[in-house]
């Protein structure tokens, strides 16, 4: 399964890239909000991102009509070859991913609620879908539900549009979505680190170096 960070924030991703997890980024206009706190631009943000990893990153539209989110679209792309351009699933998007699709250009459909949409967006063939499974949870539904049905959909009918669950809160969302087979997840930053923690890891790797220090009292492997 590929792990996407979903921030703007080039010191999470440089820190996250470190461990050798990251296979991608996803972005939306309230992160790139966030990030441009400190001043920098939009372009100078993107850019930094694209050079930064080697591997998708999503950016999105902010227009409403097919053409203004082609034309958007064609200028994030030209900002490096790894840009995936995030349109959202409304009717305006179907229509800007066909035109979008003709131009080999890859989209993330984003704001996907049900499975439907997902269908509709592979049908116009977007690269990645993108179910927000945090948000549906938000409101008193199993997220988590759908990314189940788009899997059986896409198996269906043999689409090769990738499911990137997205708007993941904590590690048990992305633990099923690996049960799920779900072809890559985007996750928080603060939740990536909790992937690899477990109490009782920390409990036994104190235990191994309080018992080391009784074999070598400065804590050194003498070798
Ligand atoms: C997906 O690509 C979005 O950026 C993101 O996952 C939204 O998550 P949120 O619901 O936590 O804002």
């Amino acid at each position: 399964m590929k792990i996407f960070i979903d921030t703007a924030n080039i010191e999470e991703i440089k820190e996250a890239n470190e461990f050798g997890l990251i296979d991608g980024v996803t972005t939306n206009p309230s992160l790139i909000m966030k990030a441009s706190k400190g001043g920098k631009s939009f372009k100078a943000i993107a850019t930094e991102i694209l050079r930064e990893v080697n591997g998708p990153v999503s950016l999105e539209v902010v227009a409403e009509k097919a053409e203004d989110m082609v034309e958007q679209a064609l200028k994030l792309h030209a900002l490096g070859s790894n840009a995936v351009i995030k349109i959202p699933m409304t009717l305006q998007g179907l229509k800007a991913m066909k035109i979008l699709k003709e131009k080999e250009i890859k989209v993330n459909t984003t704001l996907i609620f049900n499975a439907i949409q997902a269908l509709l967006a592979a049908k116009n063939g977007a690269a990645f879908v993108s179910p927000f499974v945090g948000r549906l949870d938000d409101i008193g539904e199993d997220g988590m539900a759908i990314i189940d049905q788009i899997k059986t959909e896409y198996t269906n009918y043999g689409y090769k549009t990738e499911v990137l669950v997205a708007s993941i809160r904590n590690p048990v969302h992305v633990l099923r979505a690996a049960l799920m087979g779900a072809d890559a997840v985007t996750i928080p930053y603060d939740v990536i680190k909790k992937l690899a923690m477990h109490p009782k890891t920390d409990e036994g790797l104190n235990r191994f170096l309080d018992d080391w220090k009784k074999v070598s009292p400065d804590g050194s492997l003498p070798l």
